[in-house]
């Protein structure tokens, strides 16, 4: 099978990878012709690891390399089963590539995009033949990572979801099935992961050392604000405000100006050495916390993904069993938001909501329909 992957960047190199040690021969173009020869050295360096590691046989990983091509132009992939688009993320600038890449694909071709926070919907209404097209979202760095999210546009054939997640899984990964929803499932899921810890932040409740050592007694990997400080708050705050905007400003989802400020100032995380912490200088870190704070810092986080979490399957944009999937494997939760919720009695969830929302007065402590269902069996 041949795939085409348009953008050879962080995603789209790391997507050909995957696709040529599952068999595929991969074809990848970029416009610029130096990402080119970087993501074919960045394949090369990352399947040398992978053997070192021997999760790879030396021979496997030279047959998986032979498969990658960097073509100079987007003709070579005339006969690509499938093609994924990975360049930058902008409406426009992704439907002239769909449209130009009709023009050269055969008309059974799939075309994807690997978009994380467009209307998969309105990136069809570009092509003529949109039935074909679909959302294929990886996450960043896609070898390591577990987790694809497959999103049909509302003009997309039935039966293609079911195809691409059988051609997913093929390639060692799990695919799960998401509605077209602004973040589909983990980046709509935890959104308050982070925007609660900055509002009790923010609050003065509790400093972020606090938070991300309560939250890691909890099993969290990385507490909020380490693990915001090392996305990159321009990524995440990105992130945050375009879901709250695709939502129609949902106030449930507004970003936080305390995030804002660390964008503006261009203290975005570890890789500017500056962040919530200051990585110039030695971290402190927390070593307890008082039951009653911790209690409460933990409620009123977890309380808030549960809801989300709920509230997402409520609306149908994905099953149960993936929406507890998708926090393990995407953001490497330790427990899936449903189970969680069972397990503190979804009861228990509702009253800590309902008292936020009784004592604050706002939109954000809402608790869905869905929960309160859940409350009642
Ligand atoms: P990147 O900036 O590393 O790579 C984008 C590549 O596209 C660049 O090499 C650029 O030269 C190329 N490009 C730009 N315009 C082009 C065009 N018209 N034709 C051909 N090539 C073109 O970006 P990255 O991070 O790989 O992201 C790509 C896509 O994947 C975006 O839609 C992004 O939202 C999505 N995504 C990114 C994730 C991440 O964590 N970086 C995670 C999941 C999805």
């Amino acid at each position: 099978m041949k795939l085409g992957v348009i953008g050879s960047g962080a995603m789209g190199s790391g997507i050909g990878q995957v696709a040529a040690m599952a068999g595929w021969e991969v074809y990848l173009y970029d416009s610029n012709p130096e990402a080119r020869s970087r993501a074919l050295s960045q394949i090369s360096e990352s399947i040398n690891k992978l053997v070192s590691k021997q999760k790879l046989t030396p021979e496997l990983g030279v047959a998986a390399f032979g498969r990658i091509y960097a073509c100079e132009q987007m003709q070579t992939m005339a006969d690509a089963d499938m093609v994924i688009e990975a360049i930058v993320e902008q409406v426009a600038a992704k439907k002239s590539v769909f449209e130009a890449l009709e023009q050269v694909v055969s008309p059974t071709c799939i075309i994807a995009t690997n978009t994380s926070s467009l209307s998969v919907t309105a990136l069809a209404s570009a092509l003529q033949h949109p039935e074909r097209f679909i959302g294929i979202h990886f996450f960043n760095p896609p070898v390591l990572m577990k987790l694809v999210e497959v999103i049909p546009a509302i003009q997309t054939d039935a039966t293609l979801p079911m195809r691409i997640q059988k051609i997913i899984e093929s390639w060692g990964k799990t695919a799960l099935i998401a509605k077209d929803t602004p973040g589909f499932i983990v980046n709509k899921v935890a959104r308050p992961f982070y925007s609660e810890a900055i509002r009790i932040y923010e609050e003065g409740l509790a400093s972020p050392q606090e938070i991300d050592f309560i939250m890691m007694q909890h099993g969290f990997k990385m507490g909020p604000f380490a693990l915001m400080d090392f996305i990159g708050h321009d990524v995440n705050y990105f992130v945050t405000e375009s879901v709250w905007k695709a939502f129609y400003y949902d106030s449930k989802y507004k970003p936080s100006l305390a995030q804002l400020k660390l964008v503006e100032a261009g203290y975005l995380g570890r890789k500017k050495g500056r962040g919530f912490y200051d990585y110039s200088q030695e971290l402190v870190s927390v070593s307890a916390v008082e039951d009653s704070l911790s209690k409460s810092v933990f409620m009123r986080i977890i309380s808030m993904l549960v809801n989300e979490a709920v509230d997402t399957v409520y609306l149908g944009i994905c099953t149960e069993e993936a929406v507890d999937l998708a926090v393990k494997l995407g953001v490497n939760y330790p427990k899936g938001l449903l189970e969680w919720g069972h397990e503190l009695g979804m009861q228990q969830v509702v009253n800590t909501l309902d008292e936020l929302y009784h004592f604050y007065h706002e939109e954000r402590y809402r608790v869905c329909a869905g929960l309160r269902n859940l409350a009642k069996l």
